[in-house]
């Protein structure tokens, strides 16, 4: 009997620990660093993240190869062996932009066979020369039929020649897009994005740009009840072209935008305004925005039905992702079966804030004590039962000695 209770004792206590080792070991946590922000790389804790990405190199517009300004050549050139430091096996991507907002540069380069060969065989080498595991083809925008047919015919010729290099650490190959893969006719090539790319970053922010629209606006609003121009609408939108949610990275902005209010009373998302504000272009990092809330001593606002954080200050209202709305995003992202998540960028961060958000860290404390609750309580019902069947055993060792002892003394008729 007390053998089954042993049993029972050790499988109370093992079950924490197999549930705490049944998380996907494949979940991605990846983060962009880009080297306009010239923040020093080996500033970034890359022991919080599975994949580094190093932004942008480009392409040449009259060679088609690829192109990493002479001012960024130390970064990229250094960049895996600085993050590998800290984090051995945090795996680095090489990200390329054509620096457009139409991808003209990128549409022309894959318009023909010779050009698509250029800058595929300029990429590996390129990725090869400095260490880099992956490479990233950032926001390509949505184009016609045939910009969109040359796009996949890139990638299937990229998958080859990647494929075809003799050696065994195969190449990542993905792409970053936009939040919908469908705006109006346009579509991205979704069967060649699926058959080739290892996963497609979804750049689910944006959406609302204070130099632009003149409300405010949640720009990387994950719900929104009177728009489509939300996250959750372009995840639904590309597994509904037949991506696998299994192939989509979200992407989380650690920034946000500053508008000026028409009317400090009227403050809400969607509220009347009449342009940026604080900084040139209205863009804040999530660092700059947290000093400005110490410093005027302002709170951090969520709305749970946007999904976003924003704080106002007089005629200012700033939007942007706080804690919450970090979390909130990573719990669908684990719900709906995506791969992980991808910071843009990470020198915005405050002190590793949103980072140990997404990654739940700063909850562990939490998670630790809960531990303490079941197994205490465990390992002291444990001891007492070893201690009562110590007891039992000694006294029955004590009882048979004592009649082993009757037995002697009869023996011997010592009374
Ligand atoms: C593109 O390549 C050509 C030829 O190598 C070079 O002269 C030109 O400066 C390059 N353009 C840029 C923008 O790097
Ligand atoms: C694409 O954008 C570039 C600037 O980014 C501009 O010079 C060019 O005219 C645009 N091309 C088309 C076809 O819209
Ligand atoms: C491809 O896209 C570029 C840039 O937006 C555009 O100028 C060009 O006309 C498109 N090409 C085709 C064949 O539709
Ligand atoms: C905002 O802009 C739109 C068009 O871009 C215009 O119709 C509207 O009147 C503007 N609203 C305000 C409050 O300025
Ligand atoms: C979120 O903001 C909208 C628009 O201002 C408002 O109607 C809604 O009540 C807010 N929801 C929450 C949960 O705060």
């Amino acid at each position: 009997m007390s053998f089954k209770i042993v049993i029972t004792v050790f499988f109370v206590l093992l079950l924490p620990l197999e549930v705490s080792s049944s998380e996907p070991k494949t979940w991605i946590n990846a983060g962009y660093w880009y080297s306009g922000s010239e923040s020093p790389v080996p500033d970034i804790d890359s022991t919080l993240f599975t994949h580094l990405l190093c932004a942008f190199a480009y392409i040449n517009s009259s060679t088609y190869e690829l192109s990493i300004p002479s001012s960024a050549e130390q970064y990229f050139s250094t960049f895996t062996n600085i993050v590998k430091q800290k984090n051995p096996s945090v795996i680095t991507i090489l990200s390329i932009w054509d620096g457009t907002t139409n991808s003209s540069i990128f549409f022309s380069m894959v318009s023909q066979a010779s050009h698509r060969k250029t800058f595929i065989q300029s990429t590996i080498k390129i990725a090869r020369l400095y260490g880099f595991q992956g490479i990233d083809m950032w926001g390509v925008s949505l184009s016609t039929d045939m910009n969109m047919t040359n796009m996949g015919t890139l990638f299937d010729e990229w998958r080859a020649a990647i494929n075809s290099e003799s050696t065994s650490s195969r190449l990542i190959l993905i792409m970053s897009g936009h939040y919908s893969p469908v705006v109006d006719s346009d579509k991205y090539p979704v069967k060649s994005v699926e058959r080739n790319l290892d996963w497609v970053h979804i750049i689910a922010y944006d959406y609302y740009l204070s130099k632009r629209d003149n409300f405010t606006g949640g720009h990387a609003a994950l719900y929104d009840p009177s728009s489509n121009l939300n996250t959750d609408y372009g995840i639904k939108e590309w597994i509904g072209i037949g991506l696998p949610a299994s192939k989509m990275v979200l992407g989380l902005a650690y920034h946000g935008y500053a508008w000026t209010l028409v009317n400090p009373k009227e403050n809400g998302i969607g509220a009347p305004a009449r342009g940026l504000a604080i900084t040139q272009d209205g863009s804040m990092s999530y660092k700059y925005i947290k000093w400005y809330m110490k410093s005027y001593k302002l709170a951090s606002m969520y709305n749970a039905t946007y999904v976003v954080n924003y704080c106002t200050f007089g005629l200012f209202w700033i939007g942007f992702d706080d804690v919450e709305a970090i979390r909130t995003k990573v719990s669908y992202a684990k719900d709906k079966g995506l791969l992980g998540y991808a910071v843009w960028q990470v020198p915005n961060d405050d002190n590793w804030v949103l980072t140990k958000a997404a990654l739940g860290e700063d909850k562990k404390q939490g998670n630790k004590k809960w531990l303490l609750v079941i197994l205490l309580p465990t390992i002291c019902v444990l001891i007492f039962l070893l201690g009562t069947l110590l007891v039992v055993f000694a006294e029955r060792g004590t009882q048979k000695e004592s009649y082993e002892d009757n037995g002697y003394r009869k023996k011997v008729g010592v009374s």
